[in-house]
């Protein structure tokens, strides 16, 4: 008889990273349980298994989240509000998911006693970096409440684990995109929305010149690094990242001739809380994870054009981008 050693709760299990991940870790056999109050995650993007149960519940409740760690052996937080501008316009309301919320969830792990405790961490801790690639030793400075809640999580944890033992890996994603991500949702990331312009030929929207860059990372990648962080006996904070960036000009173009749509931009004011540069030096994710990001960014991108738009036949074969 099968048995499954793991319980693993992933709150914002229904979302876009969530649920890529939780489809890799029910293909590895562990038992799942998603905790998400579908604010921004949906139903639709879980398949039904009979190793997956869904808890529909907020990480702000103390009762939601310590009836859903019963237990669980393993814990990935994602939950979040997940808006860098939201978290302006209204920090409270931002800090009451992204610190309260996350403690809410670590505080259940550690008194669960879980094995390993993984968190949705953010480039958006480095804020300007001073040098490029962006280590994990770099000098923290966030330009928006979004990145110090992330911060504040981070340091959360670390307490934690001195105060109780709670073994905890944050992992800093860098820019994350693929198939499920909303191009609707106020949210979305910069690629969904690009590409949403251009499949419906309009001018791709730039705020500021477009020369700012950055440090594309696959979902698919994401996943394998979720699942492999559960399961390594490393904590602290570790990068996800691909080490190579793009500016938004070249995305564009990139996208532009993996979809035969060349449409020019339309520019608009710049975002005081827009970061300039990010890239991510991904060494410890290769050392702690032996994760070694497996999608170019032409063969992520004409992934999701397949996705987005699955008849139609403009989708070059992948070209690598520095062949
Ligand atoms: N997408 C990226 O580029 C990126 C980059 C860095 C970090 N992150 C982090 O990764 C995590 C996942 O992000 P995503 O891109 O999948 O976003 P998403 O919006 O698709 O997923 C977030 C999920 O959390 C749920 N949720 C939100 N508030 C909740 C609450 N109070 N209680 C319970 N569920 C709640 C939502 O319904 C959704 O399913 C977040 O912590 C985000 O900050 C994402």
């Amino acid at each position: 008889m099968l048995t499954y050693p793991h319980q693993v709760l992933v709150t914002g299990g229904a979302g876009f990273i969530g649920s890529h991940t939780v489809e890799r870790l029910l293909q590895e056999n562990f038992r799942v349980r998603v905790l998400d109050n579908l604010s921004t995650g949906r139903l639709s993007n879980l398949p039904t298994h009979p190793l997956l149960d869904v808890v529909i519940g907020d990480i702000r409740s103390v009762d939601d989240v310590q009836a859903a760690m019963k237990g669980v052996t393993h814990c990935l937080h994602l939950a979040a509000q997940v808006s860098v501008t939201s978290s302006v316009e209204d920090p409270v309301g931002s800090a009451t998911h992204n610190i309260l919320g996350a403690l809410n969830v670590m505080h259940a792990a550690s008194m669960a006693r879980v094995h390993k405790l993984v968190y949705a961490s953010s480039a958006a801790v480095y804020g300007i970096p001073a040098q490029l690639p962006l280590s994990e030793e770099a000098t923290l400075q966030p330009l928006s409440p979004y990145g110090l809640e992330k911060w504040v999580d981070e340091r959360y944890a670390a307490l934690l684990g001195s105060l109780h033992g709670l073994p905890s890996l944050g992992l800093r994603y860098f820019n994350v995109y693929g198939p499920r991500q909303d191009p609707n949702s106020p949210y979305a990331g910069v690629i969904a929305r690009f590409l949403d312009r251009l499949l419906s030929l309009q001018p791709p929207l730039v705020f500021g010149d477009g020369l700012q860059s950055r440090d594309f990372v696959y979902v698919g990648d994401i996943a394998r690094a979720n699942v492999a962080a559960l399961l390594s006996p490393r904590c602290g904070v570790c990068n996800v990242a691909t080490g190579q960036q793009i500016d938004l000009l070249g995305l564009i173009d990139l996208l532009g001739q993996l979809t035969h749509c060349h449409l020019a931009p339309q520019h608009l004011p710049a975002k005081a809380e827009d970061i300039r540069d990010s890239c991510g030096n991904n060494q410890r994710l290769s050392e702690w994870l032996t994760i070694e990001p497996k999608w170019t960014l032409a063969e992520g991108l004409s992934e999701l054009i397949r996705y987005v738009s699955p008849t139609h036949d403009y989708v070059n074969e992948p070209t690598r981008l520095n062949a």
